[in-house]
């Protein structure tokens, strides 16, 4: 029951009625609450749980990811697939924090007009991305998804790859020099425009090289497909038990 005498939380209540005293002690308590939940996580040496088969994006597959993000493709998109039945049912195994660990920004997201893209890597052939994407309804006669036929007909720009690969390096991706030297070949490589594939896949395995619009040059179009292509597939669940990838 109240006491509007105080009782014996009169001491309380001379805090509650001095307004300075009140906020100058709940700082100190939440001072103290979020030292104790924040504090831990300097000293733990990583707060992702590392999993084989993680490799940094491919460059052809990194610049895809920016048109992705410059089309605004996660306005109905988003690329994570929450621990729920009828989630895990529809899109695959749940999204690990690790699966998004090179991604800078991440594409996460909540608002689904269009289907998760998680794991959309090898669902579909490239030649029905391509129809896809030039055309929505050619392939899904009900689709709302705008159309992005433009983007095979503009070519690549490859002029700062390196720089790229560079940028994401000083936020914590770990390109290795000889990548960042590499990335224009390597993204003409994987576009089967011109060099080696396999210095590509050996480099960025399950990378998907191929041709993807039939366009000799290599288009933005490649590029996108090339990233949708790998989205998800890196780690193998086949094979994936949480407990081993513990450190
Ligand atoms: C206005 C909302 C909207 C935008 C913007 C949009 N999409 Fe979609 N997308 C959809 C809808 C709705 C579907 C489901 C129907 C279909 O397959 O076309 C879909 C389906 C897809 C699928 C097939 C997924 C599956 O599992 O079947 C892919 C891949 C895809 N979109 C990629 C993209 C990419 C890449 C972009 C940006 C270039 C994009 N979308 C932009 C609404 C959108």
């Amino acid at each position: 029951m109240a006491n509007p005498s105080g009782g014996s939380l009169g001491w309380h209540g001379s805090i509650e009625r001095n307004a300075t005293l009140l906020l100058v002690l709940s700082l100190i308590v939440v001072t103290i609450g979020g030292i104790v939940e924040i504090a831990p996580l300097f000293y733990l040496e990583n707060t992702i749980e590392k999993v084989k088969g993680m490799r940094p994006y491919s460059p052809l597959e990194l610049a895809g990811r920016n048109i992705y993000v410059r089309e605004g493709c996660y306005v109905c998109h988003s690329q994570m697939i929450r621990p729920f039945r009828d989630e895990v049912e529809r899109y695959g195994h749940y999204s690990l924090a690790a699966e998004s660990m090179y991604d800078h920004p991440f594409q996460w997201g909540s608002k689904r007009t269009g289907p998760d893209l998680a794991r959309v890597g090898g669902r579909y052939s490239n030649d029905w991305h391509l129809e896809h994407l030039k055309d929505p309804r050619s392939v899904v006669p009900e689709s709302i998804m705008p159309p992005y036929s433009f983007l095979a007909s503009r070519e690549l720009d490859l002029s700062n790859a390196s720089g790229h690969l560079a940028a994401n390096r000083s936020v914590g991706v770990p390109y290795t020099d000889e990548m960042i030297a590499a990335a224009e070949a390597d993204a003409k490589a994987q576009a089967g425009a011109e060099g080696d594939p396999a210095s590509v896949t050996g480099r960025y395995p399950k990378a998907v090289v191929a041709n993807f619009d039939g366009d000799p040059r290599v288009t933005e179009m490649d590029a996108l497909i090339a990233y949708l292509q790998m989205l998800g597939t890196l780690v193998d669940f086949s094979a994936y038990k949480p407990e081993e990838n513990l450190r």
